[in-house]
């Protein structure tokens, strides 16, 4: 007797797709990532690479990647803004074509799941180049980033096979928000005003994301809302970025038309285009939360459905938004990450629904190591 076997099913271990797979190994991706690196005791950050004074002489950073690592650049660019570090997010084929100044004592920061991304290789090499400091945030011990830059940080997110990144965003947020806490602590000399909960809400989260999967109804959604003119994604602050992604990921896998915008952007253009078969996903961290149900009723006056992505005890978003897609209660920098899961799965949901070859969207590779 004989049993067949399909290596790639193997390798699925049971789910449809390695992208669902892999959105499920997400709290145990975050576990690898801040393992041994947390301190809630002291709230102290332990980086091996980096111990204190790593970085006393850096006195700003630039972030350059491309696709989704370019959304956690923007997350984590924001996390650093709001303690006072000043810093920028470049899309790496930008920078690389405008080449723009570096200041002393800048660090230049790539972020590359693979570490072959060609943009990102480029923009690295151009700060290298000039004599800045580079580092990669990066998968992949021994990748090209990791060799060519002067320091590198690994996310220990385990491979990802799925062409839609995943688990390695949430990996790359997570580290990038350790590597931001000992960058402000070295660059002001104190740590960040959040530290003791950004390091908290940090150790909690592999809990806190297995909970998002475990009530998400994020399928019942994508079937209420199949067959829509088009899919928005509205946030502010940290959920600026996940709205990017959520985005991103949403027309990677379904090919339907989906665009993230930063909800104070809406009224200068993207307004025109909702309608009421236009459902608009809205971000909310827990930071300006009044502004943001402000657009909410922009867009639901426009006749839009809206589904608000938010923590469970957020009464009044709950009581306006049409719909909801909900995580545990957190700080603004984590509810952005389970906020994110919850996206990941309506992407996934939806793409199922029309039949998507999911793990290798049409015209898309992994790594692309072409400018
Ligand atoms: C490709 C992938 C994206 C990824 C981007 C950057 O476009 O399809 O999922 O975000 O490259 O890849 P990197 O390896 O540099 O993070």
């Amino acid at each position: 007797q004989t049993v067949d076997w399909d290596p790639e099913d193997v390798g699925k271990g049971g789910y449809d797709h390695y992208m669902l797979k892999e959105i499920y190994e997400q709290p145990t991706a975050l576990r690898q990532t801040i393992r041994g690196r947390i301190d809630t005791l002291n709230d102290d950050v332990i980086l091996d690479s980096f111990p204190p004074g790593s970085f006393d002489e850096v006195t700003s950073v630039q972030f350059v990647a491309c696709g989704t690592s370019y959304h956690a650049a923007v997350y984590a660019a924001g996390l650093l803004n709001e303690s006072g570090v000043p810093a920028q997010a470049y899309l790496a084929n930008e920078y690389g074509v405008s080449e723009p100044p570096i200041p002393e004592n800048a660090l230049v920061v790539g972020v590359s799941q693979s570490g072959e991304t060609a943009d990102t290789l480029e923009a690295l090499r151009y700060a290298d180049a000039v004599g800045a400091r580079t580092l990669v945030v990066t998968n992949v011990v021994g990748s090209t980033a990791a060799r060519e830059c002067t320091d590198a940080m690994y996310i220990r997110a385990g491979p990802e096979i799925g062409v839609a990144a995943t688990k390695t965003f949430t990996s790359q947020v997570a580290s990038l928000a350790l590597l931001g806490e000992r960058l402000i602590r070295d660059v002001t000399g104190t740590p960040s005003r959040f530290s003791a909960e950004l390091l908290d809400s940090l150790s909690r989260l592999p809990s806190d994301v297995q909970q998002t999967l475990d009530d998400s109804t994020a399928d019942e959604l994508a079937e209420l809302f199949d067959g829509s003119d088009a899919y928005f994604f509205i946030g502010r602050g940290l959920g600026y970025p996940v709205a990017l992604e959520g985005a991103l990921k949403f027309k990677e896998i379904s090919y339907e038309h989906a665009e993230g915008f930063a909800a104070g952007e809406l009224k200068h253009g993207p307004l025109a285009l909702v309608t009421p078969d236009t459902p608009v996903f809205a971000v909310f961290t827990g930071q300006h939360t009044e502004k943001m149900l402000n657009n909410v009723k922009e867009v639901q006056s426009r006749g839009a459905p809206v589904i608000a992505v938010v923590g469970d005890e957020s009464e009044e978003v709950h009581r306006v938004a049409d719909e909801v897609l909900t995580f545990p209660e957190a700080p603004a920098y984590a509810s952005g990450i389970m906020a994110n899961v919850q996206l990941q799965l309506v992407a996934y949901h939806a793409a199922r629904r029309l039949g998507r070859p999911i793990d290798k969207p049409r015209n898309l590779a992994k790594s692309v190591t072409v400018e």
